[in-house]
């Protein structure tokens, strides 16, 4: 059976989308569904290719247990159009520019990723905001909504496998 592809896209690769990417690795390492669940990120944006996940985004994922370090950033490009089953964008300015390469035979999920929410808490909630150029109040509140909208993701995929 071929796995269920889940790809995560922000503007750089290096602080929202590699985030998302190893919490649910990690959520999905714990359920033992990494043979049914293929997970990559990638960004819009090309001034970080090839390079590892922003320093601060990797110090404060650690302190909640969450490895960034392998994760390398890269392009999204015209093929994960349709090799992915969910694109989820961390924004609505990411959303608008996958939208703008999805073509009409891609049969992928292109969606707001904290549409997967579920805590009250952060039902307000539409974008993950761009930590950037922020201090670090910002890394940790892209940790606090990427945990809820994974759990929400993979509550969603295991009701498909
Ligand atoms: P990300 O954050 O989209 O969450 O990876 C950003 C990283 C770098 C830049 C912008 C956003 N940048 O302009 O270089």
């Amino acid at each position: 059976m071929s796995k269920i592809s889940v790809l995560f896209v922000c503007l750089g690769n290096i602080c929202r989308s590699p985030t998302a990417h190893a919490v649910f690795q990690d959520m999905v390492l714990a359920d033992n569904l990494e043979h049914k669940i293929h997970i990559d990120s990638a960004g819009t944006g090309d001034w970080h290719l090839g390079l590892p996940p922003d320093k601060r985004a990797q110090k404060f994922a650690l302190e909640r247990g969450f490895d960034m370090s392998e994760l390398r950033a890269r392009l999204v490009v015209d093929e994960d159009f349709q090799r992915f089953d969910y694109i989820l964008a961390m924004d609505h300015s990411n959303l608008s520019d996958l939208r703008t390469m999805q073509t009409q035979n891609s049969l992928c999920n292109l969606s707001l990723f904290l549409d997967y929410c579920s805590n009250p808490q952060f039902l307000d909630y539409k974008e993950v905001p761009d930590p950037y150029y922020g201090g670090d109040s910002g890394f940790n509140l892209v940790l606090d909504l990427v945990e809820d909208a994974a759990k929400g993701l993979l509550d969603h995929i295991k009701a498909r496998l």
